[in-house]
């Protein structure tokens, strides 16, 4: 297929450089923000008095009717075409003719693309925000539903102290709120227009890019074009932005696999969001978690690859940029999933609060801190208390009895100074609810939570809206 730089060449393209080098393959995805972006263009060219009105118009209605072909799958997409900014060139001047060619004026597909991009990646984050927030607020919602729900709290996954599930659920509620923050910023500094740069240089035309910018609803104009045409690091904050989100999924999809492990029994998954086994009957598998963990993998590696690519790039433009885009995808497409599956996963499941509430009073030594507090609160300094609890610790697991089941003479042998009554003052419930001070896990602490959550999320679709 005749080539757009065609003019400088005698011999056509070797096939096997054409498959090379094409990106059709991949940037069709960009097809729409290539459209918005050329009738934001063709604007700018009539008010900089390069074409008229009426050629404006047509081009307009004839990017239209492009638009109109693409959503329908129409659009003749073949790798000879390079990339979407040509396909999209060439059908134009299919439909309007040789006027049709006026449309490229003053631009390259340098600043074309860079300006197509941004399109996609403010599309892209919209996606991930609207489905991350959806998360946040289940995560929210079942916080507050389980904020009385007792449950053996970890630290180096040994049982640490007791918590409540609203307390850990929430938790990861306000990691993936600094996420969607990230997102948004990485949009907001992304929220500048590259189209006017040109190749590398600027335009000899009098553009008016502030009013290119307007159209497209960004916020200002790169202020150096070479800048403009090598800048990626809107798409690096993104795929940080992702990566670290997945980094949070990957962590509470852990808590959930272990939950839903036989040994743990904490909770069980929907059917519908959970998979067997081809060979044992028996089986229910945590497959959509392991895969939400897994999946980090793939966006981590993302993130490497751009870097990767970006490094040591001279300015301005280099076609090494053009293997930005897939590592994007990947990204934008793995995270919005992994966030709407794992809403669905979580929605679903059931938590089994008796199992989590045995597993807490149950446990032999967990209120532990909570007895040498007791020490404390009698002047005690809390060094001390501790060795002294440390004793009683022993004392119990040798004769495999629950510190609150202690009787005062038993206490008294380890130390005078326990009130009387405090092992059967002891208890889970009590424990969590002393947890009162702004971040702790007392149920009531867990309904501000919700409640914050709540407030940040209405923050975050404000900011969002603004886009
Ligand atoms: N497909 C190219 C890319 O994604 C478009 C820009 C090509 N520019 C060039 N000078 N060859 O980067």
């Amino acid at each position: 297929m005749k080539k757009t730089w065609g003019g400088r060449f005698q011999k056509s393209t070797h096939p096997q450089v054409e498959a090379f080098t094409e990106s059709i393959s991949f940037d069709r995805r960009l097809g729409p923000f290539d459209i918005e972006g050329s009738l934001a263009h063709v604007q700018t060219l009539v008010k900089a008095g390069l074409l008229t009105a009426a050629e404006g118009h047509k081009l307009i209605a004839g990017l239209q009717q492009i638009k109109k072909l693409l959503a329908a799958g129409k659009l003749p997409l073949d790798t000879g075409m390079e990339d979407i900014h040509t396909a999209v060139e060439r059908a134009l001047v299919r439909l309007v003719g040789p006027l049709g060619g006026k449309l490229h004026t003053g631009r390259s597909r340098n600043d074309q693309v860079a300006t197509d991009f941004r399109l996609y990646l403010r599309h892209a984050v919209g996606e991930a925000v609207r489905a991350g927030s959806r998360l946040v607020a289940t995560l929210a919602r079942l916080a507050l539903r389980e904020k009385s729900t007792l449950m053996p709290g970890y630290t180096h996954l040994q049982r640490a102290m007791p918590v409540t599930l609203g307390h850990h659920l929430a938790a990861y509620a306000f990691m993936l709120t600094r996420d969607l923050d990230r997102f948004l910023t990485a949009w907001d500094r992304a929220n500048a227009l590259p189209l006017g740069s040109g190749a590398l240089a600027g335009t000899n035309h009098p553009f008016d890019r502030l009013f290119t910018a307007k159209k497209l609803g960004l916020k200002s104009v790169f202020q150096n074009s070479l800048d403009a045409v090598s800048d990626r690091d809107a798409y690096v904050d993104f795929l940080s932005a992702a990566a670290v989100t997945q980094m949070h999924l990957s962590r509470l999809s852990e808590d959930l696999v272990l939950w839903a492990s036989h040994e743990f029994g904490f909770l069980e998954m929907d059917d519908a969001f959970a998979t067997g086994s081809s060979l044992m009957p028996q089986k229910k598998n945590p497959d959509v978690a392991e895969l939400v963990r897994g999946k980090a993998g793939r966006v981590f590696a993302n993130l490497m690859g751009l870097l990767t690519v970006l490094k040591g790039l001279p300015l301005a433009y280099n076609r090494d940029l053009q293997e930005d885009k897939e590592f994007v995808f990947d990204s934008a497409d793995t995270v919005t999933a992994s966030l709407k599956t794992m809403e669905g996963f979580l929605a679903t499941l059931r938590f089994n609060r008796e199992r989590m509430e045995r597993a807490a009073d149950r446990d032999l030594t967990l209120l532990a801190t909570d007895l040498a507090d007791v020490l404390v609160q009698q002047g005690m300094p809390f060094r001390k208390a501790h060795e002294v609890v440390g004793r009683v610790v022993r004392y119990c697991l040798e004769r495999e009895k629950r510190l609150q089941d202690l009787t005062d003479a038993e206490l008294d042998r380890f130390c005078r100074f326990f009130p009387k009554g405090t092992a059967r003052r002891l208890s889970v419930f009590r424990s969590v609810h002393q947890k009162k001070a702004v971040g702790g896990t007392s149920p009531k602490n867990v309904a501000q939570q919700a409640v914050f959550l709540k407030k940040e999320l209405a923050k975050i679709q404000k900011r969002f809206l603004k886009l």
